[in-house]
């Protein structure tokens, strides 16, 4: 399978144009993790459980995206900074259908 372009803008307001594999069961956060685009211990802090909302992300493009399910909407609902575009990372698998999709870190939470 081939691979898909995210396009990614950091919590400095820097975009990066990354490749991210759909044949390795990699969602955003580990994308954003793998490439380094946020700072160590920022990012992924629970691991992709949908318990931290440290992976939370703005999405801008119009991509169809899987539903939410009761444990991210729960997170999102307690945490920091939440837009109507709020998003978890973590919850949003890397599949064909987002080639091109472009999103937003959500500033830091502390
Ligand atoms: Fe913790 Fe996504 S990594 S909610």
């Amino acid at each position: 399978m081939p691979d898909i372009t995210l396009i990614i803008k950091d919590r400095e307001g820097k975009t990066h144009r990354v490749l991210a594999p759909t044949d390795m069961a990699m969602n955003l956060m580990e994308i954003v993790k793998s490439y380094e685009l946020a700072d160590e211990g920022t990012i992924g802090i629970c691991g992709g459980m949908a318990m931290c909302a440290s992976c939370q992300c703005y999405i801008i493009s119009k991509h169809n995206l899987p539903q939410m399910e009761d444990e991210e909407e729960a997170m999102l609902s307690d945490a920091l900074n939440v837009k109507h575009n709020s998003r978890l990372g973590c919850q949003i698998s890397i599949t064909e259908d987002l080639e091109g999709l472009t999103f937003e870190l959500a500033p830091e939470e502390n």
